[in-house]
């Protein structure tokens, strides 16, 4: 399970390096908005990652940090990139799942309860990634339409689940 969860870290951080290549993409095409989507996601991956490091020490286990990949850093189109992201999302929850399979098998609950709201938590990120798409097909390339999910996408802000949520 220790193992499982430095993965599952490393996955975190990761995805929080890729949304923060996108992040430089949007800022590069003078899509702001985008890019302010893009550093909250990239935020709340750190968080993700860092709750699991804490969970990790608090069972008394040992955290080993690993090389993390290079992410791209350009997409063909603002689509193409949420594409990604919504892909990458579903890869996320299947590591998730692998690891509440893992928990179970091993009879660690703790784990098991603890995942539970990782589990929660990927159900709404694919829902966010499929939104933005689902507004981006509705533009049609059209950079009217385009500026107003730049318009709506820049409200975005991450914030900090409170403690008890966190823990
Ligand atoms: Fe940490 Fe986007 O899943």
């Amino acid at each position: 399970m220790l193992v499982a969860f430095n993965k599952q870290i490393n996955a975190e951080m990761y995805s929080a390096y890729l949304y923060l290549a996108m992040e430089a993409y949007f800022q590069s095409i003078n899509l702001t908005g985008f890019a302010n989507w893009m550093r909250a996601q990239t935020q709340e991956e750190m968080m993700h990652a860092m709750k699991i490091y804490d969970f990790v020490f608090e069972r008394g286990g040992q955290v080993t940090l690993e090389a993390i990949d290079k992410p791209p850093f350009t997409w063909d189109s603002p689509l193409a990139a949420f594409k990604e992201v919504l892909k990458h999302e579903q890869h996320v929850t299947a590591l998730i799942n692998d690891l509440v399979d893992l928990a179970i098998k091993e009879k660690d609950h703790a784990s098991n309860i603890f995942l539970q709201w990782f589990v929660t938590e990927q159900v709404e990120e694919e829902a966010s990634a499929d939104a933005v798409i689902q507004r981006l097909k509705l533009t049609k390339d059209n950079a009217s339409g385009l500026f107003m999910i730049d318009a709506q996408l820049a409200q975005r802000i991450f914030t900090m689940p409170a403690a008890d949520e966190a823990a």
